[in-house]
Order: C-alpha cells, then sequence, then structure tokens
C-alpha cells in the first residue's frame, strides 16, 4: 500500500495534510499519534468511507481513489473499527460470515437458487469461519448471540471477520483498546500467527505501545495530521518530538 500526498479538509479544517507512507507487502507497520491526529480518518481515506481533497492511494496495482469503496474488498482490503459494530441479535459465526461476502460467486439471484456452486462456496467459508474462530480462540462462543459477549470478544469477533475475506491489507484500528491484560497477550500472539500463515500486511493504530513494540516492523507517527517521523518502535519512543505530542495533546 502506498499513500503519496494524502490531505483531507472538512471546510476549513486541515484533518490530514500531505501524509505520504508505504506498507511494504508482508509487513506490519504501526500508525501512532495523540487523540485527534487523524489515524481514523487516514483509515477512512483508505477504506472509501473519506475522500481525499487530494492525493493518491495504491492498493498493489489499484488505484483506490478509482475503485467504489464497495469493491475494496475485491481488492484485498479488510479493516476493524476502532468502536466494533457488530449485529448484536446474531451469531459470532453468522457475524463472522459476513466477512465472506466479497468471496461468495454470483450475486444474490445465485444465491436464493441455491446453486450447487453456491452452496459448496458456502460451506467452505463456513469451515473457514469456525477455522478462524477456533484460531483465535474463540470457537465455544461460535453460535452464541454477539450481545452476550464483552467487547474484548467482540474485537475477537471483528477480526475474523476481516480476516474471512481473505485480505491482503488489512487495516486494524485500535484493535487492544479495552482489552484485558490476557486478552492483549492473546492478541499479539495472533498477529504474529497471522503473520507466519497468511500473505497478509497489516497497518494498525494503537495507543498501547507495548502492542506496537511487540507486533510492528516500523512505525508513522502522525500529530495534527502531519507526519512527525517514521522509524522502528523504539525510535519512536525515544524521539523527543513523539514524546512531546504525546504530553501536550489533551488528553
Ligand atoms: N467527518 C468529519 N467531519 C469533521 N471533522 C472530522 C471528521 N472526521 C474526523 N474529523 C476531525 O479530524 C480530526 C482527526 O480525527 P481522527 O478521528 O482521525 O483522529 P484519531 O487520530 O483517530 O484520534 P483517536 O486516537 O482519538 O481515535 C479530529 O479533529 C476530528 O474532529
Ligand atoms: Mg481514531
Amino acid at each position: 500500500m502506498t499513500l503519496t500526498d494524502v490531505s483531507l479538509r472538512f471546510g476549513g479544517i486541515h484533518v490530514l495534510e500531505d501524509v505520504s507512507l508505504e506498507a511494504e507487502p508482508g509487513t506490519v507497520l504501526g500508525l501512532v499519534g495523540p487523540n485527534g491526529a487523524g489515524k481514523t480518518s487516514l483509515f477512512n481515506c483508505i477504506s472509501g468511507h473519506y475522500r481525499p481533497s487530494s492525493g493518491s492511494i495504491r492498493l498493489d496495482d489499484v488505484d483506490a481513489l478509482a475503485v467504489r469503496s464497495s469493491r475494496l474488498a475485491e481488492a484485498g482490503l479488510a479493516r476493524t473499527f476502532q468502536h466494533p459494530a457488530l449485529q448484536l441479535d446474531a451469531t459470532v459465526l453468522e457475524n463472522v460470515l459476513l466477512g465472506a461476502h466479497s468471496r461468495l460467486p454470483g450475486g444474490p439471484v445465485s444465491w436464493s437458487l441455491r446453486l450447487p456452486k453456491t452452496r459448496r462456496a458456502e460451506r467452505e467459508v463456513r469451515q473457514e469461519a469456525h477455522d478462524l474462530l477456533e484460531r483465535f480462540g474463540l470457537g465455544w462462543a461460535a453460535t452464541r448471540r454477539a450481545d452476550e459477549l464483552s467487547h474484548g470478544l467482540h474485537k475477537g469477533i471483528e477480526l475474523c471477520r476481516a480476516m474471512l475475506s481473505r485480505p491482503t491489507l488489512l487495516l486494524l484500528d485500535e484493535p487492544a483498546a479495552g482489552l484485558s491484560h490476557g486478552e492483549v497477550e492473546q492478541f499479539i500472539d495472533s498477529v504474529r500467527d497471522m503473520r507466519k500463515d497468511f500473505d497478509v500486511t497489516i497497518v494498525v493504530v494503537e495507543h498501547h505501545m507495548g502492542v506496537i513494540a511487540a507486533i510492528t516492523d516500523r512505525v508513522f507517527v502522525i500529530n495534527q495530521g502531519r507526519e512527525l517521523m517514521e522509524g522502528t518502535a523504539e525510535e519512536a519512543r525515544n524521539d523527543p518530538r513523539v514524546v512531546e505530542a504525546y504530553l501536550g495533546a489533551p488528553a
């Protein structure tokens, strides 16, 4: 994924200004910065929820700004949200299966006719959804209603849903926020696991610097919509500009 000079304005407010960054294939890039720095807005630009005022965004060889946002999943993009939005009255498995939308062949017509190839594809994605839930320690919850489960588990369900689309680029917005210590450890293990077994590039927004240090190859620091620095997690942690940006930010 490559962003070149991406700017985003709402009225007179500059949310992002000339942000250029690259996530190398197969790596984990951390996107950090104080509250209001523009991290979620940057994700919203990549996923087509926001339209940048200028600049370009490429996912491999796809020009993301030239593709309808509903088609970006087919181009390999998946994301999770800072505030998970699940179908609360549906089961965990049903929530995860929503991630397969871009993978099922044909359209609604072939689904309602339940053609053999559709049934086979359905069976495959159900099995894969179960496998993902097992991998992330949620196999036991597959048939539970989402609203019976904790916030931390909702984050895990979202991750499974995102992975079911077999993304080549995965955007995670504060995946560790609100997790218990044990859940944070499990999340770190899950990311290491995913790197081993899936061909996926990950960009992760996270305030938990322990998580950033544990899972990222590089870190991009953003403050007030602009790049502050780029380097390793260790370099970011020791950079006085980064320390100052965090301390100077409103709580
Ligand atoms: N739709 C919008 N309309 C107007 N301003 C917006 C909009 N979306 C974001 N902003 C503004 O952009 C700035 C950056 O917000 P953003 O949510 O991207 O920050 P963030 O880095 O994700 O912060 P946090 O760490 O708190 O999640 C904020 O000042 C916010 O108010
Ligand atoms: Mg945010």
